[in-house]
C-alpha cells in the first residue's frame, strides 16, 4: 500500500478554496485534512461543519476531520452530517474516550484519536478495539508552519507495537511540520498517512509539486 497524503487546507487560500482543492485532487492527494479549532482546546479558532460541508461539495476525496476542540462529543453528528469520513478527537479532550469513539463509528464515520506531543502512546491502549486511526501530533496543535518535533518518532514506534499486539489494522497518521526530508524516518517508524499544510499549499513551486515531492519521498518507491 502506498502512503496516504492528506493536505491540510489550513494553509490554503480560502478566497480560492474550490480551485485549490481541485489542484490537490488532480495532483494525487488521497484525503483532505480539515483542522477544526475552537479557541479553547487550542488558542486559535478556524473552521466548523459549515466549511466541511463546503469542502464536501468541492471534492470527492475522503474528508479527514481533525477536531482540536473541547467536548467533541457534542459536535460529532454535525460533522458527520456535513460529510466527514474520518473524525479524529484528542485523547486530552475526552474523559469518555471509548464512548466517543463508539459514537463516531455509530455515525458511520471512521474513528480516530490524536495524541499531543506530550501525551504518551499508552494513553490509547484501552481503546484500540474501537480505533481506525491514530493521529500523532508532531507539533503542538494550533497552527500550521511549525517545526517538526523529532522526539515523537519513538512514540510512533510504540503506537505501532501497541496496534500490532492487538492485531489492529488502524492507520497511523502524522501531523505537523511534515516535509519530504523528514517523511522517510516517520514512515520507517510506522506512519502511513501524512498530513501536510505548508509542504503542499505553501510549497514554493506550487501545490502539485508539493504533493509530488512528498510522494517521491516514500521509501522504496
Ligand atoms: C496543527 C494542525 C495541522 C497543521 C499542519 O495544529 O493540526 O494539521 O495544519 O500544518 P503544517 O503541515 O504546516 O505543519
Ligand atoms: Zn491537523
Amino acid at each position: 500500500m502506498s502512503i496516504i497524503i492528506s493536505p491540510s487546507i489550513l494553509s490554503a487560500d480560502f478566497a480560492r478554496l474550490g480551485d485549490q482543492l481541485q489542484q490537490a485532487e488532480a495532483a494525487g492527494a488521497d484525503w483532505v485534512h480539515i483542522d477544526v479549532m475552537d479557541g479553547a482546546f487550542v488558542p486559535n479558532i478556524t473552521m466548523g461543519p459549515f466549511i466541511v460541508e463546503t469542502v464536501r461539495r468541492s471534492t470527492s476525496l475522503p474528508l479527514d476531520v481533525h477536531l482540536m476542540i473541547e467536548h467533541p462529543e457534542r459536535h460529532l453528528e454535525a460533522f458527520a452530517k456535513a460529510g466527514a469520513n474520518w473524525l479524529t478527537v484528542h485523547v486530552e479532550a475526552c474523559p469518555h474516550l471509548y464512548a466517543t469513539l463508539q459514537a463516531i463509528r455509530a455515525l458511520g464515520c471512521k474513528a480516530g484519536v490524536s495524541l499531543n506531543p506530550g501525551t504518551p502512546a499508552g494513553s490509547i491502549s484501552a481503546v484500540v478495539d474501537v480505533l481506525d486511526l491514530v493521529l500523532v501530533m508532531s507539533v503542538n496543535p494550533g497552527a500550521s508552519g511549525q517545526r517538526f518535533i523529532p522526539s515523537v518518532v519513538p512514540k510512533i514506534r510504540q503506537v505501532r507495537s501497541l496496534l500490532a499486539e492487538a492485531a489492529s489494522p488502524a492507520v497511523i497518521e502524522i501531523d505537523g511540520g511534515i516535509t519530504a526530508q523528514n517523511l522517510p524516518e516517520v514512515y520507517e517508524a510506522g506512519c502511513r498517512a501524512f498530513v501536510a499544510a505548508s509542504s503542499v499549499y505553501k510549497f514554493p513551486a506550487g501545490i502539485a509539486a508539493g504533493i509530488q515531492a512528498l510522494r517521491k519521498a516514500e521509501p522504496g518507491r
